[in-house]
C-alpha cells in the first residue's frame, strides 16, 4: 500500500497530475489490472430485446495482489471462468456490487497469479441505456426490427462488462449472430463479407476506448460514396443517402492534407432510424448519423465533416476522461469548420462560426459558472450533462485564437505534430497544456502573451481576448431582416431566393432575439407573414424547421402546432427535442400539450432521450 502510495507521489511530481488523474466516471482500477483486448460473443435476440453472449477480457497485470474491477450497468452476468498462463478456462468467482444511478455497478473478479484471461458469460436488459431496439414499425421498411449501439460517454457499460473509461484503450474482435436477412455492421474491419446468413465477424486492430464500440443491426443496404467510403442505410433512405454524403471522399482528402493521413482504412456512414438521439457519433469507420440530416441539399453536411474530424481529435487522441470532452470536441468543431473551409469556401466557414458563437453566448447566459469551464469537474453528474456549448464552441474558439494569434501555417503545424505525438493515446488537459508550452507557446513569447491560457481553460466565460468570428452574408441578412421588421418592405419581398439553411437560421434567430422581437400577438402575426411568405411549417430542412418550430412555441404561433406534435413524435434526436420540450414546459398550458405529446413519443425515443425529457419534464420515473 504504502509502495503504491510513494509512486502516486512521485508520478504527480514527476508527470503532473496528468499521469495519475482519476476517472471518476468507472469503477475500474487500470493502473493495477488493465483490459488490453475483448473478444466478444453475441446472439441478437430481438424478440427478448437482448444480447446473449461472453467477452473474452485479456488483461494486463500491472500489481499482482488486485482483482480485476468493471463497469456494468443493469447486466445479468452469468457466471465467470479465468484461463491462466494460456490454459483452458476454468471456473472463476465475482461480486457484483450495489448499484449507482449514474455509474452501474462494479463488478469484482478475483485473479489468482499469472491469469490473464478472464470470461464473463452474461446477457444484457431489454432496457440497457446503450441500447435501442426498434420494432419494425419504427423503422422506414416497416418490414423488419432494428438494433442500435450508442456508447458515449458511459454506456458501453449496459451492454459489455469492461473497463469503461476512456483512459484505457482496448482491441476488440466480435463475432455477431442474428436473424437471417438482416446486415450486422461495427465499428470494426468486417471480416464476413456482404452475405446475410447472421453470421458476422469483426475485428479492430488498432486500440480504442471503449465508447467508441459500436453495433447495429437491421435491413440495411450499402451505397459506394469512393474508393474508401461508403453508406449504409434502410433501402428506403439509401438513394437519397448517398446523393446528400457524395463529398464525403473529398472531406477526407481535405482532412489529410491538413493532419496527416486518415489511419482506420475505411470510413462509411451509417444512416440510422429518426430515434437516433445525437445528430451523429463518431464510430471508428463508421459514423452513426441521424437521418436529419438528410435535407436534400447537402447544406447539413457539416455534420460529417465534424464525425470524419474524430477521426483524428477523439478517436486517434482521446480525451483521458469526461473532464477533458473538450479535448474531443472543441478540437472537432475548430476541424469541422476547417474541412468545410477547404471543401465549401471561407464564406461557409464563417457563416458555421457566428452561428456558433450566437449559440455559445446563449447558452452562456444560462449556465451556472461552473458549467463554463473547459476543464469542467463533472463529479456526481452523468458526463452526458456535460454536453454543452461550452467543450464545442467555446473549445474551437480557443484553438481559433491560437490559430489567429499564431498564423495558420504555423499552427496547423502544431496541430499535426499533436496527433502525431499522441497518436492512439488518451490524454488529459494537463498534458495537452504541457505540449501546447512546449511545441508552440515557449518559442514566441510575446505572441504567448497574447493568449490567457489558464483564464480559457480554467475560468468561467469567455476572455476579451477572444475572435469574434463574423459573416458577411449574415450581415446583408440582418439588413434585410431590418427593414421587414421596421415596415419597410413586406415579408415577401425579402430577398431569399439564395439564402441557404445557414443564412435562413440566421435570420429566423436574428428576428427572434428579445431587442428585436415584440409582443406575443405582434409576434403570432409576424410569425403568419412569414409563414405566408416562406411556408416555414412545412420545412423539409430538419434545422430550419426546429428552429422555427421553436418560434412558433414561443409566440404562441398555432398553426405550426400539428408540425410540432409531428416532429416530437417522429424524431429523436436530443439536440432538437430538448429545447422544445423546454420551452412548452415555460407554460402551464404549453407543459400539459408537452405532457400529451411525450406520453405518445416516449415509448419510440432512445433511452438516452427518455432520461433527459424525463428530467426536464419532471415525468414520474418507472412511468
Ligand atoms: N461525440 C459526439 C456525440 C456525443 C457526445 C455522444 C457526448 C454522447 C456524449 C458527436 O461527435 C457530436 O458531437 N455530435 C453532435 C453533432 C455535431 C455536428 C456537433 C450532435 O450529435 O449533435
Ligand atoms: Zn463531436
Amino acid at each position: 500500500m504504502m509502495y503504491r502510495f510513494l509512486f502516486g507521489l512521485c508520478a504527480i511530481i514527476v508527470f503532473g497530475m496528468s499521469v495519475t488523474a482519476q476517472d471518476y466516471h468507472s469503477y475500474a482500477n487500470p493502473s493495477a489490472v488493465r483490459v488490453k483486448h475483448v473478444d466478444l460473443d453475441w446472439r441478437v435476440l430481438f424478440d427478448q430485446k437482448i444480447l446473449k453472449g461472453s467477452a473474452v477480457l485479456t488483461v494486463e497485470r500491472i500489481s499482482q495482489a488486485d482483482p480485476l474491477i468493471l463497469d456494468t450497468r443493469d447486466l445479468k452476468i452469468e457466471k465467470v471462468e479465468i484461463s491462466v498462463d494460456g490454459a483452458t478456462f476454468v471456473a472463476g468467482t465475482f461480486t457484483l456490487g450495489a448499484s449507482d444511478k449514474i455509474l452501474g455497478a462494479p463488478l469484482t473478479i478475483p485473479l489468482p497469479a499469472r491469469a490473464t484471461r478472464v470470461r464473463i458469460f452474461y446477457s444484457t436488459s431489454p432496457a440497457a441505456s446503450g441500447l435501442q431496439w426498434l420494432e419494425p414499425a419504427q423503422t422506414a421498411g416497416k418490414q423488419s426490427p432494428f438494433l442500435f449501439t450508442q456508447s458515449e460517454a458511459i454506456h458501453a457499460r449496459s451492454w459489455i462488462p469492461l473497463q469503461d473509461t476512456p483512459s484505457v484503450r482496448i482491441t476488440y474482435t466480435a463475432h455477431v449472430r442474428t436473424p437471417r436477412n438482416l446486415l450486422a455492421v461495427m465499428s470494426a474491419e468486417n471480416l464476413s463479407g456482404p452475405a446475410r446468413d447472421g453470421d458476422f465477424r469483426f475485428r479492430m486492430q488498432q486500440p480504442i476506448p471503449s465508447y467508441l464500440i459500436a453495433l447495429a443491426v437491421g435491413d440495411l443496404r450499402f451505397r459506394k460514396l469512393g474508393p474508401r467510403t461508403g453508406v449504409y442505410a434502410e433501402p428506403h433512405t439509401i438513394d437519397l443517402a448517398a446523393r446528400e454524403l457524395s463529398d464525403t471522399e473529398k472531406m477526407v482528402e481535405a482532412t489529410e492534407r491538413l493532419y496527416g493521413p486518415y489511419r482506420w482504412g475505411r470510413y462509411d456512414i451509417l444512416v440510422l432510424p429518426p430515434s437516433f438521439p445525437y445528430g451523429g457519433m463518431e464510430n471508428p469507420r463508421l459514423t452513426f448519423a441521424t437521418p436529419t440530416i438528410l435535407a436534400g441539399d447537402k447544406s447539413l453536411v457539416s455534420l460529417v465533416a465534424h464525425e470524419l474530424a474524430h477521426s483524428w481529435s477523439g478517436n486517434l487522441v482521446t480525451n483521458a476522461t469526461w473532464r477533458d470532452f473538450w479535448l474531443n470536441e472543441g478540437f472537432t468543431v475548430y476541424i469541422e469548420r476547417r474541412i468545410l473551409e477547404a471543401v465549401y469556401g471561407r464564406p461557409r466557414e464563417e457563416m458555421e462560426a457566428a452561428l456558433g458563437l450566437r449559440d455559445l453566448n446563449e447558452e452562456i447566459a444560462s449556465l451556472a459558472d461552473r458549467d463554463e469551464i473547459l476543464h469542467i469537474d463533472l463529479k456526481g453528474r452523468d458526463p452526458d450533462d456535460g454536453s454543452t456549448d461550452i467543450p464545442y464552441e467555446k473549445g474551437a474558439l480557443f484553438l481559433r485564437h491560437l490559430e489567429e494569434t499564431f498564423g495558420r501555417a504555423r499552427f496547423d503545424r502544431f496541430l499535426k505534430s499533436y496527433f502525431n505525438h499522441f497518436a492512439f493515446q488518451s490524454i488529459t488537459t494537463d498534458q495537452f497544456v504541457t505540449y501546447l508550452k512546449q511545441n508552440l507557446l515557449n518559442e514566441n513569447a510575446s505572441l504567448a502573451a497574447k493568449i490567457p491560457v489558464d483564464e480559457w481553460i480554467n475560468q468561467p466565460g469567455i476572455p476579451a481576448t477572444a475572435p469574434k468570428p463574423t459573416s458577411a452574408a449574415f450581415g446583408k441578412v440582418e439588413e434585410q431582416a431590418r427593414r421587414w421588421l421596421d415596415g419597410m418592405i413586406p415579408a415577401a419581398q425579402i430577398f431569399t431566393a439564395k439564402w441557404t439553411t445557414q443564412e435562413w437560421l440566421h435570420f429566423l434567430r436574428f428576428v427572434s432575439e428579445p431587442a428585436v422581437a415584440s409582443s406575443t400577438t405582434a409576434g403570432a402575426d409576424r410569425m403568419r407573414e412569414l409563414d405566408n411568405a416562406f411556408h416555414l411549417t412545412r420545412s423539409g430542412n430538419s434545422e430550419i424547421a426546429f428552429q422555427w418550430l421553436l418560434m412558433s412555441i414561443r409566440n404562441r404561433y398555432e398553426p405550426a402546432y400539428p408540425r410540432l406534435e409531428e416532429f416530437l413524435l417522429t424524431i429523436g434526436r436530443r439536440k432538437f427535442i430538448k429545447p422544445l420540450y423546454e420551452e412548452l414546459a415555460k407554460t402551464p398550458e404549453g407543459r400539459e400539450r408537452a405532457l400529451a405529446i411525450y406520453r405518445r413519443a416516449r415509448p419510440s425515443y432512445h433511452p438516452i432521450a427518455v432520461t433527459t425529457i424525463d428530467d426536464v419534464l419532471k415525468w414520474p420515473s418507472g412511468q
